[in-house]
């Protein structure tokens, strides 16, 4: 009788976690998101990533009482670019190296966290660090893409392995990044890799076993082998030259999807070519592609139906992969059904999203490499600014772009689409002596030029002319409404809500919130390290939060030399969420980057000239231009003795693998690689001599 009152009351408490929290998304739920606020159950809110919320609980009456609810400390200090699920309750999140966490969206209380153990030597096929944008939920279980290139099914309840597979192809160079996306029963997934030479896809795989319903390649293989489809037939003749497909040829799809349930379209963008330089690529001329495009494709068979391409014959590493939202909007009297888009190319693009029509396009930056977008031929009228085959070119934007992947946010109630923009450029220089590596880094342009003037009126203008731009958007008028200007270019995604907020997080680690219709700065909170995530807002027992994924890192992090406020050593990733209110304090935060006395010179000058240049072909990529390290992986200025002591040991020998610093002995000699040190020296000498000029003048 005991036992049997015992198993009654298990039963009945096993049913009860099971009917409130089963997770059970489908497509009917996703369709509807628009009018579930309380939840966030898919990466971009709805099927067309508006990232608007209706709560307005927080709202700019009150947001200046936002205060710490609970905060969640991740296990990793390299880049952060999850957007959180919220769904029963539960926050589905992810951190570096593909992990995941679920937590209580109330309490912050760690329910299960899954970790597909990426190998860190992967670290080196990477081109913007070991970042995961996030996790997609459907009936009981949570999808993820790796950094290896598998999809994970797990069981949403306790973290449990459903079933993996592997989306990747033979080469080492492809990773996920990107969030998985869901419609009818088929998880979409794309990658990236187009940097080292990978051929570009999206598949859908069958939620249920994992099994692969169908591919569709972004760019064509060698004719030889015969074309997938029509369009890959179509887009060969776009290409030119005797061997193109041995390039891979690039357009990856590694992060934006939306879906259109009425037309049932799904619509990916394509990356980048591969590699940049478009003259080795596509030595006689042709648009390649589906490079730098959006494509609409059915998503039951992959069926190619129209695509856009934003960037014909891409020669600056221009992707299409930015944000995509789908929006209706009231354009010279009549309703239209648009897409919009700011690709990294500088144009903010509003898109006929039935039939791929140019509906209209205005430069969102300054833009060197085009005078403007053709309407009536839907084409860049390219300028010579951009052509850097015979001379040298300062192009802008440059090739992070005027904005990269983190997410925009369309208001439907302000009309307007807040961007976080950067105002960046680059040097494009021919690298004249390229030749194709596979698994390799392939840009076709002399990556020596990214290092920074050692001119410091000339360094100083440089660092002054660059900054991010929060600009609010009228996609109708295509026109700028308001901006805020941020010191550094690589700010947060952004969020906006019906309580006429706007929220960013910035590179300087402030979380900041905006009045939607002016732009004013209503609060902010300092989350001592770099903001790149958008934030995201829930509701639970009629409370409303508002939640970050705080941690700095990303491709402009590790490459670009130029460190944020929080850059005193890496700090791991966080989640924090807000409430009205609320009163949790962080930790203090004690950043202490002592310079210790750099060692004797090595090498003669030519040697230093060759580290300089070997760095900047091999190290540059994770330890910063001109060897200033952007406070994610470690500066090389300040290594101390032993790390010295063990600089080929660890640089050659991979004494650090398992940090995710991979030994170069197949890459460099012995003598680059003491070159290297001797130019690291050099760099920390100089640096040395300035800090303790500085602290000799407080
Ligand atoms: C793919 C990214 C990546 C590349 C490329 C890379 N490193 Fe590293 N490196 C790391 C990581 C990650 C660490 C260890 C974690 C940390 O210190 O932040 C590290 C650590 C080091 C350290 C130890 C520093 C210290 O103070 O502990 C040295 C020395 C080093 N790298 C040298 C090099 C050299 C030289 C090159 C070019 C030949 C290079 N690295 C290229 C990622 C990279």
């Amino acid at each position: 009788m005991y036992s049997r009152i015992i198993l009654l009351f298990l039963f009945s408490f096993i049913s009860q976690i099971s009917m409130s929290s089963n997770f059970d998304i489908n497509t009917k739920k996703i369709i509807e998101a628009k009018s579930n606020q309380e939840e966030w159950i898919t990466h971009g809110r709805t099927y067309s990533e508006e990232r608007f919320s209706g709560l307005k609980q927080i709202n700019e009456k009150n947001v200046s009482n936002l205060g710490i609810e609970w905060f969640h400390d991740l296990d990793s200090s390299r880049g952060h670019e999850a957007t959180p699920l919220v769904v029963d309750g539960v926050m589905f999140s992810t951190g570096a190296w593909s992990v995941v966490f679920a937590n209580d969206a109330s309490t912050g209380e760690l329910i299960w966290k899954y970790d597909p153990q990426v190998p860190r030597e992967k670290a080196y096929y990477l081109c913007c660090d070991a970042v995961n944008r996030g996790v997609a939920i459907w009936e009981g279980k949570i999808y993820l893409g790796t950094l290896d290139g598998r999809l994970i099914a797990l069981d949403a309840k306790n973290g449990a392995l459903i079933w993996e597979k592997i989306t990747v192809e033979d080469s080492k160079a492809y990773s996920i990044t990107g969030a998985p996306r869901i419609i009818k029963d088929k998880v979409i997934i794309g990658n990236g890799g187009a940097d080292f030479g990978v051929r570009g896809y999206v598949s859908a795989y069958n939620s249920k076993t994992g099994e692969m319903i169908w591919r569709f390649y972004t760019v064509p293989g060698n004719p030889k082998d015969g074309f997938e489809n029509e369009a890959m037939k179509l887009a060969a003749s776009t290409w030119s030259g005797s061997n193109w497909w041995e390039y891979g040829g690039g357009g990856t799809v590694w992060d934006s999807m939306a879906y259109d349930p009425e037309l049932d379209l799904l619509y990916i963008g394509t990356g980048n070519g591969s590699p940049w330089n478009y003259k080795v690529r596509s030595p006689d001329g042709g648009d390649n592609l589906f490079l730098s495009s959006i494509i609409a494709l059915r998503p039951d068979n992959g069926e190619y139906v129209w695509h856009y391409q934003t960037t014909p014959g891409d020669n600056w590493d221009y992707t299409a992969t930015q944000h995509i939202i789908l929006a209706d909007l009231m354009i010279d009297g009549q309703n239209r059904k648009t897409l919009m888009q700011a690709p990294k190319n500088g144009f903010f693009y509003v898109i006929d999203r039935l039939t791929g029509e140019l509906i209209s396009a205005e430069n969102y930056v300054r833009v060197t490499w085009a005078n403007k977008i053709n309407i009536e031929t839907g084409r860049p009228e390219k300028t010579a600014l951009g052509d850097y085959e015979k001379e040298d070119r300062l192009v802008s934007p440059g090739a992070l772009g005027g904005h990269n992947w983190m997410p925009m946010s369309y208001n439907p109630e302000t009309g307007l689409v807040y961007i976080p923009t950067q105002e960046l450029y680059l040097p494009f220089q021919k690298d004249k002596e390229y030749t194709f590596k596979k698994d390799n880094w392939n840009t076709g342009i002399d990556l020596t030029a990214i290092n920074p003037p050692k001119n410091l009126l000339q360094l100083s203008l440089l660092v002054k002319s660059i900054r991010g731009r929060l600009s609010a958007w009228d996609p109708i008028a295509q026109k700028e409404i308001w901006k805020k200007y941020q010191t550094l270019p690589w700010n947060g995604g952004l969020l906006s809500t019906a309580g006429n907020l706007v929220f960013q997080g910035t590179s300087d680690g402030e979380l900041i919130a905006y009045n939607a219709m002016n732009g004013n700065k209503l609060w902010s909170y300092d989350l001592q390290t770099g903001i790149i995530a958008p934030p995201i807002t829930y509701s639970i027992n009629g409370k409303q939060y508002l939640s970050v994924v705080a941690g700095y890192g990303g491709v402009f992090a590790l490459q670009a030399g130029l460190p944020p406020k929080y850059s005193g050593g890496p700090i791991n990733g966080r989640i924090v969420t807000f409430a009205l209110d609320s009163k949790e304090q962080l930790p203090k935060r004690i950043a202490n980057k002592i310079m210790p006395k750099p060692p004797e010179s090595m090498g003669n000058e030519a040697s230093i000239a060759n580290g300089e240049k070997v760095y900047h072909y091999q190290c540059h990529m994770c330890h910063g231009a001109g060897a200033i390290g952007g406070g994610v992986i470690a500066d090389l200025r300040y290594m101390d003795k032993e790390t010295h002591d063990n600089f080929l040991a660890i640089t050659l020998g991979g004494l650090y693998t398992n940090k995710g610093m991979v030994g170069f002995a197949d890459k460099i000699s012995e003598q680059d690689a003491k070159d290297i040190h001797a130019y690291l020296i050099q760099r920390a000498k100089e640096t040395y001599y300035l800090e303790t000029l500085n602290s000799a003048l407080k």
